[in-house]
């Protein structure tokens, strides 16, 4: 079947609240043998240490590592996770072992959290913007549907006091705050002065809320830190955690993961850190959650990997960061560079692009808004409908997944109004976390793409017999780094 605008566009759309928008195209566009490079959503790449490795194997051999186990988690693994998050976050609160939940990643934490809070009446679940497309979906599925604290571009998307103060303290009934620092989309990590600044007002909302409304146990507040270990080195921050009010604590969730730090998403593996030992312990009721129980040694594997990480912060953090940061950082940055300079004489008359660097995390949301209201190069205007004019970031998407479908070039984003943005800003995230030669290769596919709308498309130079190789030497060097099994 000829594929047409009209099936990349409704087809995406259902995927993924909207992240799939020239993401699944992609797969579908790589699966029949087109180079994409697809930057939009980010598997880690890092491996896990050899550390984290060895625990997974040894515990796999022991004996008792196939009953039943209890659902909170062993209790030895849920005490070196506490201990390793209190070094790591610098936390202050000490948290115990019975403080500890293991779960099904984060993510699995989260829909649990909220699958409980989903039992108060009149629920309203508050999230800062922009936003995991995840969250969304687990308000909406546990019935709390709520609203966006929104903070901006400028400010690092820090909600303001007024923002919090409307969203928070007016609010009758339940209130939920998600926030995820570093964040995912944006890859913003606040410094100490801003980490301050937000719980800060935290605080302050959380008091005048009680003052408000005197009612202490429909206040809830969820911490991402999935991304905590990713951080740059320099930016010196700490959790936002550190700097809450006691009150404001009482109800606090912290939420951490194997993906990300300890580089294996595959363990499933995650904890929530509560000194709400009611909450926690309801959390875990059996009934409800008996799927949370998680392989034992998934569960040691991450134990220990979070605890590599506490005991040498610092260079945990400067090896992760040369890993995802640095390196790509200077990539991305100098890429995107080119890319603005080759379009600024044509199109850029009074606009600055912005551009975010990420100081956590492993994403880079990129302002395209040079782009819009710029025509939409007649060859790929079949393949978007016969829309004309580039009005929304999803719009720039597709355009990148149009252009590998004529074999023009190779990489894929992700429409950053899958993130709540708003439409017709034209901002994308992009991935940071690929092999260099990989981002190179997108980047330069990106050029191509900003070039042809800008007008500058006579001879455009199609990349990707070139990315083609790239991908088959990156794929055959990582083959070479797959341990064979020593015994069997
Ligand atoms: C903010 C955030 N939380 C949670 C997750 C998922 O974590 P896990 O793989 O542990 O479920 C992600 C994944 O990208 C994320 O970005």
């Amino acid at each position: 079947m000829p594929r047409t605008a009209h099936n990349i566009l409704i087809y995406n759309s259902q995927h993924f609240e909207g992240i799939g928008l020239g993401q699944r195209n992609a797969a579908d566009l790589a699966k029949a043998g087109y180079p994409v490079i697809a930057c939009g959503v980010g598997s880690p790449t890092m491996p896990p240490s050899p550390l984290v490795r060895a625990t997974h194997a040894q515990k796999a051999y022991e004996q008792d590592s196939y009953g039943y186990i209890e659902i909170e988690g062993f209790h030895d693994v849920r005490r070196t996770i506490a201990r390793a998050v209190n070094s790591i976050d610098k936390l202050g609160s000490h948290f115990k072992s019975k403080d500890v939940v293991i779960t099904h990643g984060a993510g699995s934490a989260y829909y649990t959290l909220m699958q409980h809070f989903g039992k108060l009446s009149a629920q309203s679940g508050f999230l800062t913007y922009p936003y995991y497309p995840y969250h969304r979906k687990a308000q909406r599925l546990t019935n709390s549907e709520g609203g966006i604290i929104k903070g901006t571009l400028h400010n690092d998307f820090i909600p303001t006091l007024e923002e919090m103060r409307a969203a928070i303290v007016e609010k009758p009934g339940p209130v939920i705050l998600t926030l995820v620092y570093p964040n995912n989309p944006t890859g913003v990590a606040l410094d100490e002065t801003q980490a301050k600044q937000l719980a800060e007002s935290i605080n302050q909302v959380v008091k005048e809320r009680y003052q408000k409304q005197q009612k202490r146990s429909d206040f809830y507040m969820v911490i991402e830190e999935v991304y905590f270990p990713i951080i740059d080195p320099e930016t010196k921050v700490n959790s936002i955690y550190t700097y809450l009010s006691p009150e404001a604590r009482k109800n606090c969730f912290v939420t951490v993961s194997a993906s990300k730090g300890v580089g294996a998403a595959n363990l499933r593996v995650g904890a929530i850190l509560s000194k709400n030992n009611q909450v926690l312990s309801q959390v875990i009721d059996p009934i409800e959650t008996h799927a949370m129980a998680v392989s034992p040694p998934a569960a040691y594997a991450f134990a220990a990997g979070l605890e590599e990480i506490a005991d040498d912060l610092e260079r945990a953090q400067k090896n992760l960061w040369d890993y995802y940061g640095v390196n790509r950082i200077q990539l991305m940055a100098n890429g995107l560079e080119r890319i603005r300079e080759s379009v600024e004489p044509h199109c850029l008359e009074n606009a600055e692009p912005v551009r975010i660097m990420p100081r956590g995390g492993m994403f880079l949301f990129a302002d395209l808004s040079f782009l819009k209201g710029k025509q939409v190069p007649e060859a790929l205007q079949p393949l978007l409908g016969g829309k004309t004019e580039i009005r929304t970031d999803a719009d720039i998407t597709n355009i990148a997944v149009a252009m590998c479908e004529l074999g023009y070039t190779s990489v894929a984003l992700a429409p950053a109004q899958a993130f709540g943005w708003p439409e017709g800003d034209c901002m994308v995230r992009i991935s940071c976390v690929e092999d260099p030669r990989l981002l190179n290769i997108a980047l330069e596919s990106l050029q191509a793409m900003t070039n042809l709308i800008c007008g500058k498309d006579a001879g455009i130079d199609s990349n990707t017999e070139r990315a083609k190789q790239i991908i088959k030497e990156v794929r055959s060097e990582r083959q070479k780094h797959i341990i064979p099994a020593q015994s069997r």
